[in-house]
């Protein structure tokens, strides 16, 4: 493992361009519970029932009681932790230029990356679902459930629910920026939603070095990623930056 991280970092100090695709394991140490897996929010609900956009629209009070509400009170506490400053730091080291995120926590952009592509959206915004008004989630009210716009509307993340289309910018830039990057740290993903899960493939495909950073393997290990670092993000990404700070 030491070999690997002295690796990725000697990988990282001799990319022209690196970029991060990060999922919910990024911010487990942040306190916000992962959807696969051990703990994760799916072993206790079915995402079909929670979080498809069809069942938002029959009964959005039922999926702002069983999901909405609980991540707003996750989400509202949740400060960065040593993965994403790591993240950040690389990218002030000049050594990461883009962050593609599966997350909606925004923890990316508060530790301090600047160009940071919200795949599926941010939690940050609720969004009138008649008038489209924007208001931030932390000063939505929710004695109320669902929570209403001044109009009447009912409000929903301005984040993508399963049966919803990624946002056009999100796609295209994540595409362009899989295709120009020689590195593409993959970090707590499982690499089962697709089509984030395509962007290492595309990244792999035009040249890039892929390294993973999971204490468990994915579909992407041995098959797409060169190799996999296995343990928890924010431990890891502390020793890559130590590393690398030795070598610039
Ligand atoms: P998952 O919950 O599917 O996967 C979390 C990954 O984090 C797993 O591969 C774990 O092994 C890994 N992990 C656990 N602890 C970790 C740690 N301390 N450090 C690093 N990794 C750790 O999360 P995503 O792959 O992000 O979509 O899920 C993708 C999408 O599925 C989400 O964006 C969400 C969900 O349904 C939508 O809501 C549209």
């Amino acid at each position: 493992m030491d070999d690997l991280i002295k690796k990725a970092a000697a990988d990282l100090a001799q990319a022209n361009m690196a970029a991060a695709l990060t999922g919910a394991g990024a911010s487990i140490e942040s306190g916000i519970p992962p959807f696969r897996g051990k703990g994760g929010l799916w072993e206790k609900m079915d995402p079909m029932e929670v979080a498809h956009i069809d069942a938002f629209m029959q009964d959005p009070a039922k999926v702002w009681k069983l999901l909405v509400k609980g991540m707003k009170d996750v989400v509202d506490q949740a400060q960065p932790n040593d993965c994403h400053k790591g993240l950040a730091r690389l990218e002030a080291l000049g050594k990461l230029q883009t962050v593609i995120t599966q997350n909606i926590d925004g923890l990316h952009q508060m530790a301090g990356n600047t160009d940071v592509i919200e795949f599926h959206g941010t939690f940050a915004w609720q969004r009138c679902m008649d008038c489209n008004t924007h208001i931030e989630t932390r000063r939505v009210n929710v004695s109320e459930i669902p929570p209403r716009c001044h109009c009447g509307g009912i409000l929903r993340p301005n984040a993508v629910f399963f049966g919803e289309l990624i946002p056009h910018e999100a796609l295209w830039r994540s595409r362009q920026v899989a295709t120009d990057c020689d590195i593409m740290l993959v970090i707590g993903t499982s690499a089962m939603v697709h089509p984030a899960a395509m962007i290492p493939v595309l990244a792999k495909e035009t040249g890039a070095n892929v390294i993973e950073i999971n204490p468990e393997s994915t579909p992407l290990t041995g098959e797409i990623s060169d190799y996999i670092i296995k343990g928890p993000a924010g431990d890891t990404m502390n020793c890559i930056v130590a590393e690398l700070e030795k070598m610039i």
